[in-house]
């Protein structure tokens, strides 16, 4: 059976490329410089080490333990919401909301929970560090679950499986450490349960792959569209800048046009994104650089330790990653834009004014045709799963 399967995909292979050399190619050729830039979107999935900040990372009883804590509503001041209420599995760990609701409206989109190992900061301004400490604003944050640590830690010890498991994970009762380090712990469980969402390969790293290993047929099962697309996104569109790398992201933070006042009214106001992620990270007591890390030698904190507050940074928001992007609409940190044709729409018109570029002018209107939007959709379409 396997022979058999092998002898056809070379005779496959024989077929096209002697018959029609470059066949998979000739509809949509790529330069060598475009094969470059499309090879560097991989391979996925990435290696993922242990988080060294939290000793919890990659442990079993913590990650079903972590489960539990993110779908339990004993978390919520008036046990309504879980973090799966806005981060529901059946949406791709999103709401299908523009914004979050909470006890009250929130200002920003809730973000897919996927692949977050690969994240160096959290949040659409990365206003936290680590998984970990991210997990901890939802439990606190009066518009969302809305605890404080004391009442969090009585939650953990009156709920019987949350106790037992707390027991199980820590070797302790709940009552035995200070409600800041029940805190910290059960945050450090719930990272560790995060960090199990990743997602596999896509149609767009089966075309990857089969260009790195040079097989025409490989690379012909991928669709002529989503081709052209990806030529715009590593060419001319500059998406590839970026949303760089396998992750599809630098990780860093830019300002791409999106009207960002927050609230209604009287109440409306700007939203200073990385500006005010920079201001809240420095006065987050729970960092890399602080006492709950587990890290001694606090080997991931050079960024939290080089991180500057720059003028520029008023309006940034972090450059999300692609992947799933298909499954996560509404898009953007205020959730304004519904679709990815959308999102190609805005960056084909994207109003330069309202940008303050500084050198290079990353983003210019790329006034795309009718096809030509299509078809970055169809390539974005092909970074999800399914
Ligand atoms: C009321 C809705 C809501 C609830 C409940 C909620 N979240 Fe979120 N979550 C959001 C929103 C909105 C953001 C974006 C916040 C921002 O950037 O200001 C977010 C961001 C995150 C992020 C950052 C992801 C990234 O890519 O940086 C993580 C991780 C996260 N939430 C985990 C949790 C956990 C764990 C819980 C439960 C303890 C939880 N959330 C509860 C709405 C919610
Ligand atoms: C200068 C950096 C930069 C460039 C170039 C860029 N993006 Fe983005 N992209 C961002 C940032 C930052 C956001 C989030 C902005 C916000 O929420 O305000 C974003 C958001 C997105 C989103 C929404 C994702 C989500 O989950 O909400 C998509 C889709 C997207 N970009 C695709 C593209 C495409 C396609 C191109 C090329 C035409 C491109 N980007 C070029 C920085 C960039």
């Amino acid at each position: 059976m396997r022979w058999a399967a092998v002898l056809m995909l070379v005779a496959a292979q024989g077929v096209l490329a002697g018959a029609f050399p470059g066949a998979a190619l000739a509809e949509v050729p790529f330069t060598a410089a475009e094969r470059t830039a499309i090879l560097l979107h991989g391979p996925w999935p990435l290696k993922a080490r242990p988080d060294p900040s939290n000793r919890l990372s990659g442990n079993g009883a913590a990650i079903a333990y972590g489960r539990r804590l993110f779908f339990t509503r004993a978390l919520s001041r008036e046990r309504r919401q879980s973090c799966a209420s806005c981060h529901a599995p059946a949406r791709a760990f999103t709401d299908g909301r523009a914004v979050g609701q909470g006890r009250v409206a929130l200002d920003r989109n809730s973000p897919a929970l996927f692949n977050l190992r690969h994240n160096r900061w959290f949040g659409w301004a990365g206003q936290t560090d680590s998984l970990w400490a991210q997990s901890i604003r939802p439990i606190l944050d009066r518009r969302e679950l809305a605890l404080t640590p004391a009442l969090l830690a009585r939650r953990v010890t009156l709920d019987k499986g949350l106790s037992h498991g707390y027991r199980q994970v820590f070797g302790a009762r709940p009552g035995a450490h200070t409600p800041k380090q029940v805190l910290v712990n059960v945050a450090k469980a719930l990272a560790a349960y995060q960090e199990t969402l990743t997602t596999g390969k896509t149609p767009f790293d089966r075309f990857r792959d089969a260009l790195a290993r040079n097989d025409p047929a490989g690379m012909a099962a991928y669709p002529a569209a989503a081709k052209r697309g990806l030529k715009i996104f590593v060419g001319r569109g500059r998406c590839a800048v970026c949303h760089f790398g396998p992750n599809f992201t630098n990780g860093e933070f830019h300002n791409i046009g999106i009207v960002h006042f927050v609230g209604h009214g009287k109440d409306q106001r700007v939203d200073p994104g990385r500006y005010g992620g920079v201001r809240s990270l420095r006065r987050n007591p729970y960092t890399l650089l602080g006492r709950w890390s587990d890290d001694p030698k606090r080997s991931t904190a050079g960024f939290t330790r080089r991180v500057t507050l720059h003028p520029r940074n008023w309006g940034e928001f972090r450059v999300p990653s692609l992947r799933e992007a298909a499954r996560t609409a509404p898009y953007m940190h205020n959730g304004s834009l519904k679709t990815l044709e959308d999102v190609v729409r805005h960056y084909s018109a994207i109003p330069e004014g309202r940008l303050h570029q500084g050198r290079g002018r990353l983003l210019k209107p790329l006034n795309l045709s009718k096809r030509e939007i299509a078809d970055l959709v169809a390539f974005l379409k092909t970074l999800a799963v399914r």
